[in-house]
């Protein structure tokens, strides 16, 4: 008896831990749904739970009703009948699972299909190109200038999707490199983003707040770095943020000047190292590869569009550096700028920025110059906004926190 007890109140704390998890603060957790599609997704989770707790039960009853119904009752030394195989009870023990499995496996197959077909259209359409180790995320036909073709630019950002609440989203997911996954526990399902291979995924966020995505495929060296936000927004606070994405930032032009045909801001000297892998909306760098467009070369010898980096637009208005590894600060921005491979093991930038690459006062520049990318009146409110990018910081962060340039420039041997 005190066995059933103990394992009774194990099964209790366990289901506590259960209800634990689906915390509303957890931005990670797949149990706290805030799109129509995890909400599905949560209502298959249920019903498996409640089966399989009924399972659980009916088998423990029945373990616990035989060994009590047929136990050994005196020792009289007399073998009880020996059965081998019972007709009936093979069919009852085949059928009840099989009516279990079909009951998990109709409203999954219902969902799934349902889900492919929401995800055909969407009141807004953003492409996410997955890279290593971050996304490039482009809105199309909602940028400044039209291409060569006369259709209106897409408008480029990088690690935070901007989309209102209430809206179908449609994200088609793009690489040029390996497989990525696509995951953002409280808003979707998962997605293979596959060289080659256009896959797509749909939800309507039907709460504003940021939350949190990562890849789920292991991609290479940092993948566990490979990070992202969604932020759901109301509408005229996404509207604006479109805005003001579309517009030259006036604080920059103020110190570094602007080209007065254009109206872009022009780009401090010592950025001009960063113009061959970086675009920066509303300013004048504007010539590296986007998307899948250029060359994407191979593992031995990236081509241009592998090793492009991230549209710093607005970079200012980020809260994250690194696809949401360390929070943006001018402090933590000239950690990553003396030696980004220290952070992010393995990233392109990394083989043009080693330590002692960029000097303390190019490091000073170039950060003060992104961080002053902000739009007029200010960045707008992020509902719920988050610097805690809900990592543990990598070894050794602190020691480039306080980098020295001769630190800098001459690492741990
Ligand atoms: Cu991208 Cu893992």
């Amino acid at each position: 008896m005190r066995r059933i007890v103990t394992f009774g109140s194990m099964a209790v704390v366990a289901l506590f831990a259960l209800a634990a998890c689906g915390d509303d603060t957890s931005r990670y957790s797949s149990l706290s749904p805030r799109s129509d599609v995890t909400d599905d997704i949560q209502g298959i989770y249920k019903l498996i739970f409640w089966l399989a707790l009924v399972v659980f039960i009916g088998v423990q009853f029945a373990i616990v009703y035989t060994a009590l119904r047929y136990r050994r009752r005196k020792e009289d030394g007399v073998r009880p009948p020996q059965i081998h195989g019972n007709k009936t009870l093979e069919i009852v023990w085949t059928i009840i699972p099989a009516i279990v499995l079909l009951v998990i496996f109709i409203p999954t197959v219902r969902v799934m299909y349902e889900q492919a077909d929401s995800a055909e259209t969407g009141d807004y359409v953003i492409e996410v190109y997955a890279k290593q180790w971050w996304w490039e995320v482009h809105y199309p036909g909602m940028g400044v200038g039209t291409d060569a073709d006369g259709n209106t630019n897409p408008m480029l950002t990088a690690n935070e999707i901007h989309v209102p609440v209430d809206r179908k989203i449609r994200i088609e997911l793009y690489s040029n490199n390996v497989i990525h996954s696509f995951y953002v526990p409280q808003l979707s399902g998962k997605m293979d983003v596959m060289p080659g291979h256009e896959n797509v995924i749909g939800f309507t966020a039907n709460q504003t707040g940021v939350y949190y995505g990562e890849c789920a495929e292991f991609c290479g060296d940092s993948h566990a770095w490979m990070r992202f936000q969604v932020i759901v927004e109301p509408q005229d606070q996404f509207d604006a943020w479109v805005t003001a994405m579309n517009t030259a930032p006036p604080a920059a032009a103020t110190t570094y000047g602007s080209n007065p045909d254009t109206g872009l801001v022009t780009t401090p000297q010592s950025f001009g190292i960063c113009l061959g892998c970086h675009r920066v909306g509303g300013t004048t760098a504007q010539f590296a590869p986007i998307g899948l467009n250029q060359d994407a070369g191979t593992e031995a010898q990236p081509g241009t569009a592998k090793i492009a980096g991230p549209n710093l637009g607005l970079f200012g208005c980020r809260t994250t550096i690194g696809a949401g590894i360390i929070p943006n600060t001018l402090e933590d921005l000239k950690a990553w700028l003396r030696d980004p491979g220290a952070i992010k093991p393995g990233n392109y930038m990394a083989t043009a920025i080693k330590p002692g690459t960029l000097d303390e006062a190019k490091i000073h520049e170039i950060a003060v110059f992104l961080l002053s990318l902000v739009p007029e009146g200010g960045c707008g409110e992020i509902t719920d906004a988050t610097d805690d990018v809900n990592n543990s910081l990598p070894t050794g962060y602190d020691s480039l926190l306080a980098a020295t340039p001769e630190a800098a420039a001459t690492p741990d041997s």
